[in-house]
């Protein structure tokens, strides 16, 4: 590892030059104690087009890790090569931020794990929704305990989620691991888990897709969570004007997170909006969640970041919506050692 742990800039490396890539280095651009120092893609035009001046690109993530001196990397690659990466990353003794979701089988989250466990680096998931200001401040809310306890949750998004709508890899089934569940539906397990503060332990799906296509494209689940709280998770492909919303009904009030509206709270008949919806939040949420990121690979106390355990928690939610849509029944969740 290259910088001086007090003084030096710490050296990201960046696998997969994609939309989220590129948002990663964008939101890096100003930072101070960290740069990006090395992009890698397979498609050697967009590592090129992504990456900021002097900065050297490389098509294979082992050449990177390889030449460019780095102390960390952020993996925003097709999902099922996460693990391959990370393991890799590990090995070369590198932190990793590892895109959501994590990994598309528990067993592989737990593989993860392990490589950076015995490398002794940080394996942190890009859990965004834990740095935007909405969602921070409904989670406050509701632990506050103010209003009461978490009764119900519902969440529902809508996902442009057709071939030609987004990279085609979306669609295969080897490197997507599953479609808007597992791509987009763990944002929604992640906040009824994060709100709550419980985690999934019992759930019932049902997935529905298209001709010709590998994935499911449209999703319903019924969820319960360990303390007793129901919830409920509705996916479609068409949103038409696009949503993205969670309500969590308390016992004497009720909190509704838009991510184009804002924050409202309903209490004693009126509804208030606390936050508007400001669309500058998503870069300071990445911004956030690298600070965080550096910050923790650091060893600074207090550093914020979402760590393996719990995206490995999301990854098994999730999957448990495929297994009870493919076998028509309610599928329990192992709770220990699950964090919320
Ligand atoms: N946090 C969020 O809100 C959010 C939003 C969208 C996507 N994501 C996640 O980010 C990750 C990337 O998604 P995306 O939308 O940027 O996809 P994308 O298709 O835009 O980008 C992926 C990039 O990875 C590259 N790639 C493929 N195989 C590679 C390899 N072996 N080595 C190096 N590069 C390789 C592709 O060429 C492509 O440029 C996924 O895990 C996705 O679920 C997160």
């Amino acid at each position: 590892m290259s910088s001086n742990p007090i003084t030096g800039r710490f050296r990201i490396g960046v696998i997969g030059a994609g939309s989220v890539g590129a948002a990663h280095v964008r939101a890096a651009a100003d930072a101070t104690g960290y740069r990006i120092a090395a992009i890698c893609d397979t498609l050697p035009s967009a590592a090129r087009d992504l990456a900021p001046s002097g900065v050297p690109v490389f098509s294979a993530h082992r050449d990177m890790f390889a030449a460019a001196e780095l102390d960390a990397v952020i993996v925003a690659a097709p999902h099922s090569l996460h693990t391959p990466m990370v393991t890799d990353a590990a090995a070369a003794g590198l932190h990793v931020l590892v895109e959501k979701p994590m990994a598309t089988t528990v067993e592989d989250c737990t593989r993860m794990i392990d490589a950076c466990d015995r490398a002794g680096t940080l394996l942190a998931v890009a859990h965004v929704v834990h740095f935007d200001p909405l969602v921070q401040e409904a989670r406050r809310l509701v632990a506050s305990g103010d209003h009461g306890r978490p009764v119900l949750v519902t969440h529902r998004r809508s996902a442009h989620y057709e071939p030609g709508s987004r990279p085609s890899w979306f669609f295969d089934r080897e490197l997507a691991g599953g479609g808007i569940v597992l791509n987009v539906g763990t944002h929604g397990l992640d906040r009824i888990q994060w709100l709550t503060g419980s985690p999934v332990r019992q759930v019932s799906g049902v997935v529905r897709g298209r001709d010709g296509v590998e994935v499911e494209t449209d999703a319903l689940a019924l969820v319960e969570l360990a303390d007793g709280t129901g919830a409920s998770l509705a996916l479609t492909s068409r949103g038409a004007p696009y949503f993205d919303e969670t309500e969590v009904v308390m016992d004497r009030a009720t909190l509704r997170v838009s991510a184009t509206e804002g924050l409202f709270l309903l209490r004693g008949g009126s509804s208030v909006r606390l936050l508007d919806a400001d669309p500058g939040r998503q870069e300071q949420a990445l911004r956030a969640q690298l600070d965080g990121f550096v910050a923790a690979a650091r060893g600074e106390a207090g550093a914020r970041y979402v760590d393996a355990a719990y995206g490995r928690s999301v990854v098994a939610a999730a999957l448990a919506v495929y297994r009870s849509a493919a076998e028509g029944a309610r599928v329990a969740l192992p709770l220990e050692g699950v964090p919320a």
